[in-house]
């Protein structure tokens, strides 16, 4: 390994990249903490609020596995809580449910930019002494009530993976205002190693590949390669084959962030103010789109805060969707089509059981993502025009939702219709993390 020299050069970069940072959170550098990749911040967070063996953390049961795998590296147990079909966040009503004498924290997701209820869980986490921490992977640059993403909580993490607000190719920081978290967080950042030189050089290739070569034409064959060469550790990766596979922390997980990722991040960043006008903007659109055509939507009135980095829409069958988005060349995303995203089988690993969650597995059945930056949202409302018959109804959310109710009552229907029944599984072919 020949790292990056962690010189003068390294340090002002990335503290230049820390005070632009917090500059957006109004908050100071010192506050901000740089790792590798966002999973790292939360297993960084984890370890800081000293969680123990057994510690419970409560987050919503629609997440992608490296959420619930942080938790487990670091010692914790990840329970479970359904979510609202309207955030597709976690359903504040039954986080009380879940809470038990072993809750140490709660993790408050910002779902596709889409806050959680934060008052609500916060005034549940103060009565009870717990943690609460900010899944802001999806939402920098957002706000909610006001303020900042990420400034709700006792702390908060974010993700500059590629398709995050603002890219590093893959990156990710931790930010707090508990003096207690922020020095525990210091002595873990300082401690972790640089990322090896191979991972820095293939990042690079990888920025350039994005920005030169990338098309609308090869998106999906070029995705598809990078996902098939990651999962097999072949190239730096957002996930490798063994974080979706099991529940061992891997080898080379934990890392400190670079220049390299640091000069790219600072290069996006400054593009997110228009990405993010862009983003409401087509957001708008769509929903008045689909509302017109008496198809499910984000409600306007969540238009205000949130920012949105992908346009979640109910389809009834999402390979037929997926398929002829591609063949018409609009990028849709896949996130998340299965509640522990892109796990298929094996929930058991990760304490998770599909028939307990019912909203949040008949949602990722059903989901695919609209683009909302860097697309243009004529051709997608074209498409969408195109296939309203395989787009659901104005109250599918809500439907699915209460068919639970209706189904919970009846255990013979609950039952076939959790992803343990082979013939209910989602076809689409999931590999990939967001
Ligand atoms: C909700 C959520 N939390 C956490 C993460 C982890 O972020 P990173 O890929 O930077 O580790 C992701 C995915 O990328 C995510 O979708």
């Amino acid at each position: 390994m020949r790292p990056e020299a962690n010189n003068s050069t390294t340090a002002a970069v990335k503290r230049r990249y820390a005070a632009l940072l917090a500059q957006r959170l109004e908050t100071s550098p010192e506050q901000i903490f740089l790792f590798w990749k966002g999973r790292v911040a939360l297993y960084a967070l984890l370890k800081a609020i000293d969680i123990q063996p057994g510690d419970e953390v409560i987050l919503p049961a629609y997440t992608c596995v490296v959420v619930p795998n942080a938790i487990l590296y670091a010692g914790g147990k990840p329970v479970y809580v359904d979510i609202s079909p309207d955030t597709f966040n976690m359903d504040v009503d039954q986080l009380e449910a879940a809470l038990t004498s072993k809750t140490r924290a709660i993790l408050c997701q910002n779902t596709y930019g889409l806050s959680s209820n934060l008052e609500k869980i916060n005034q549940i986490a103060r009565d009870r002494d717990l943690v609460t921490i900010e899944d802001c992977t999806h939402g920098f640059g957002g706000s909610y009530q006001g303020r900042p993403n990420g400034t709700h909580c006792d702390a908060a993490f974010f993700s500059t993976q590629w398709n995050k607000p603002f890219s590093s190719g893959v990156g990710g920081f931790a930010v707090t205002r508990d003096a207690r978290i922020a020095q525990r967080l210091h002595a873990f950042s300082s401690k972790l190693p640089h990322p090896p030189f191979r991972n820095l050089a293939t990042l690079k290739l990888l920025y350039f590949v994005r920005r030169y070569l990338l098309t609308q034409r090869n998106h999906w064959s070029l995705v598809r390669a990078y996902r098939w060469l990651s999962r097999r550790n072949l190239i730096v990766g957002s996930s490798s084959g063994g974080e979706l596979e099991g529940i061992a922390m891997p080898e080379n997980y934990l890392y400190g962030f670079s220049k390299t990722q640091s000069r790219e991040a600072i290069r996006n960043l400054v593009q997110l103010d228009a990405w993010q006008r862009e983003q409401k903007l087509n957001a708008e659109r769509y929903t008045d789109f689909l509302r017109r055509h008496g198809k499910n939507h984000v409600s306007p009135t969540l238009f205000a805060d949130h920012s949105f980095l992908k346009y979640p829409l109910l389809v009834n069958d999402r390979d037929a969707f997926m398929a002829a988005a591609e063949k018409a060349r609009i990028n849709l995303g896949d996130w998340f089509v299965s509640p522990l995203h892109p796990v298929e089988s094996n929930f058991s690993d990760w304490g998770f059981d599909p028939a307990r969650f019912p909203v949040a597995t008949r949602v990722a059945r059903h989901m695919v993502n609209l683009p909302t930056v860097r697309s243009d949202p004529a051709r997608v409302s074209g498409f969408l025009a195109e296939h309203l018959d395989n787009i659901m109804g104005e109250n599918a959310a809500r439907s699915l939702a209460s068919e639970h109710r209706s189904s919970s009552s009846n255990p013979t229907t609950t039952a076939d219709e959790v992803f343990s029944d082979a013939s209910r599984r989602p076809r689409t072919k999931i590999n990939a993390v967001p």
